[in-house]
């Protein structure tokens, strides 16, 4: 069958809003269509380099952010706070890899959540679930869950704002090393860990400056960096409305982020999201879970990535601390017997999450550094390697995961838990995260 942005209504599209007037849906498709993209092809183009890069083993990935991103919180100082961590665990993995480091944010676009169920139901009242604000709103009246078209509208425009502030933070010196500001630990300041993150900032603006003084050259590249954008594509109407051909070039590019994944709960080969994802020229990530089979493993690679192109895709496996052992390496081996070369990557989020018997969801500490630190010695073993890591973490003091050095304990919890969906690492706990892998990788080369 012929490919065309609209192709995938052909197929069954799972986790999809029902929209109850089809005539508003299409004028906004059609509004998001004509407004200017997100990113361009270029920058597109570029990332799928570096992942090419990063699967020969010349770099590595760093993707993290928010589970969903909230309409609320497109205000600078979360997003500043987000983008600080991210530049502060790149500079811990750079220090500590010894090679350049990607980075990928779950930003400015990250508003659409796959739900294990399509209702909630609370003192006998059942509505549809929240599906994140690019479907419906959080608050639980029938008006407030109705899914809403123009809240696609709504999530365009706010992730043009976030990324507009992003690209000017790393333009403008934000990520300048010289500005201590910047990569000062505020308040993780008595973490236990923050004296050895103060090292590293050390070692390495040393090294800059012995650098610059032999050279003569301040290094101009190192004023900036670049950051690119990521969320799952899962809402279709949305990645459609941004998918256009751009001059110059052949294909289709979806440039409402750098780099779509296909969540977990849509890869079905015959379903909508591989038939959408097969005709866009972005490099694509898939999340792989524990009920991933080689032969469906196989089969999306061949939907996807018919030409075998370097950089095109990127395996997230997410199999739990307790599975990585037993499902990681029968998919691996399947990859390389297929003469396939993709960049492996680990979620050590989503295979560990656990609800409370108050009904809290979290994660543990522990579990999240294990599923890490077994994949990377398990790809090691299989001849293969672990070339990025995708985190679900937020810049602030949230309390949303036990554990860490500062020992988040149960009853920890309720102080500042604010994840609308899944519980993120928070400041200081992802720092930790980037050091863990860091002494890892130092320890094992
Ligand atoms: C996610 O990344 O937030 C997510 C829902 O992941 P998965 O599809 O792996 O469950
Ligand atoms: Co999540």
């Amino acid at each position: 069958m012929t490919w065309s942005p609209t192709s995938w209504k052909t197929r069954a599209a799972s986790q999809q809003a029902e929209y109850a007037d089809p005539v508003a849906l299409d004028r906004v498709v059609e509004q998001i269509g004509r407004l200017p993209p997100l990113v361009t092809s270029w920058e597109v183009e570029q990332l799928r380099t570096e992942l090419a890069r990063a699967a020969r083993g010349e770099a590595f990935v760093l993707q993290g952010g928010d589970c969903a991103e909230s309409f609320d919180d497109c205000r600078s100082e979360p997003i500043a706070a987000k983008l600080k961590i991210l530049l502060q665990m790149s500079l811990v993995l750079v220090h500590g890899t010894r090679k350049p480091v990607v980075r990928i944010g779950r930003i400015a676009g990250q508003y659409a959540k796959p739900r294990s169920a399509d209702t909630e139901t609370k003192a006998g009242v059942t509505l549809p679930a929240y599906r994140g604000d690019i479907i419906n709103r959080d608050g639980f009246t029938a008006e407030e869950r109705a899914h809403d078209p123009v809240l696609m509208l709504r999530a365009y425009e706010r992730a043009g704002l976030t990324l507009n502030f992003i690209r000017a933070l790393t333009d403008g010196g934000f990520a300048d090393l010289h500005h201590p500001e910047y990569w000062d630990v505020s308040f993780a300041k008595d973490s236990p860990r923050a004296a050895g993150y103060e090292r590293i900032v050390s070692s390495i603006r040393e090294s800059l400056d012995f650098v610059s003084a032999i050279t003569g050259i301040e290094a101009e590249a190192l004023r900036r960096v670049d950051v690119y954008t990521s969320h799952e594509a899962l809402a279709l109407p949305y990645e459609q409305a941004q998918t256009r051909q751009v001059p110059r070039r052949t294909g289709h590019y979806n440039l409402s982020t750098h780099f779509p994944w296909i969540g977990m709960r849509t890869a079905q080969l015959d379903g909508a999201h591989v038939e959408f994802h097969r005709g866009i020229n972005n490099p694509l990530g898939i999340k792989v879970g524990p009920a991933m089979t080689r032969e469906w493993l196989i089969g999306l690679l061949e939907a996807l990535d018919a030409d075998r192109a370097p950089g095109r895709i990127t395996l997230i496996a997410r199999m739990g601390a307790d599975n990585v052992a037993t499902k990681l390496p029968p998919l691996v081996e399947a990859v390389r017997s297929a003469g396939r070369t993709v960049l492996w990557m680990c979620d050590p989020m989503h295979g560990n999450t656990e609800t409370l018997p108050q009904g809290i969801k979290t994660r543990r500490f522990d579990k999240i550094v294990e599923e890490l630190e077994q994949s990377f010695t398990l790809h090691t073993q299989l001849g293969s390697r672990l070339g990025g890591v995708h985190i679900e973490l937020t810049g602030e003091d949230v309390t949303e995961c036990i554990g860490g050095a500062r020992g988040l304990a149960e009853v920890d919890l309720e102080r500042a838990y604010k994840s609308r969906v899944d519980p993120r690492l928070n400041y200081e706990q992802a720092l930790e995260v980037a050091m863990r892998i860091a002494d890892h990788v130092r320890g094992t080369r």
